[in-house]
């Protein structure tokens, strides 16, 4: 399944849309999740999108990229980007290259989030574009 693209989100992504829409937009999960398989069918790539508000299932879900294997994982975290070295570890112990998104630009914001240590072991980040951080990833992701 070399040709498939996990998009795994993080916490409170599920209220994308709800969500403080000035930092985050009016999209929903389903409509950016509509918009990349779109793209995909474009690219030759299926598109696998999740969200867990559980650190341990985007975890699991690392591991299940790799095992498959698929051919990228793009990685929105939430908060988690900014605390967690079980991710980084997760992400460093596959071989499946990560690419990790955000939608607002974490280095615009509070000091908290300037650190992400999916980025310290991701393969490049895409960040501050709204939605399209996502398109932009794909094409990316595509590229690899
Ligand atoms: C986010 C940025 C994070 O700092 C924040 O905790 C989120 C969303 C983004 O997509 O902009 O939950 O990952």
């Amino acid at each position: 399944m070399a040709d498939t693209v996990f998009v795994l989100n993080g916490p409170n992504l599920n209220l994308l849309g709800l969500r403080e829409p000035e930092i985050y937009g009016s999209d929903t999960l389903d409509d950016i999740a509509g918009r990349l398989e779109d793209q995909g069918r474009e690219l030759g790539l299926q598109i696998d999108m999740r969200q867990s508000n559980h650190e341990g299932h985007l975890i699991d879900w690392l591991h299940e990229a790799n095992a498959l294997p698929a051919k990228a994982v793009i990685l929105n975290s939430g908060a988690f980007t900014h605390t967690s070295i079980a991710l980084y570890d997760a992400i460093k112990a596959i071989k499946v290259p990560v690419i990790e998104v955000h939608l607002s630009n974490p280095h615009t914001r509070e000091s908290f989030r300037h650190k992400s240590f999916v980025g310290m072991a991701a393969k490049g980040t895409v960040a501050g574009f709204g939605a399209l951080s996502y398109t932009l990833a794909l094409d990316a992701a595509a590229k690899l």
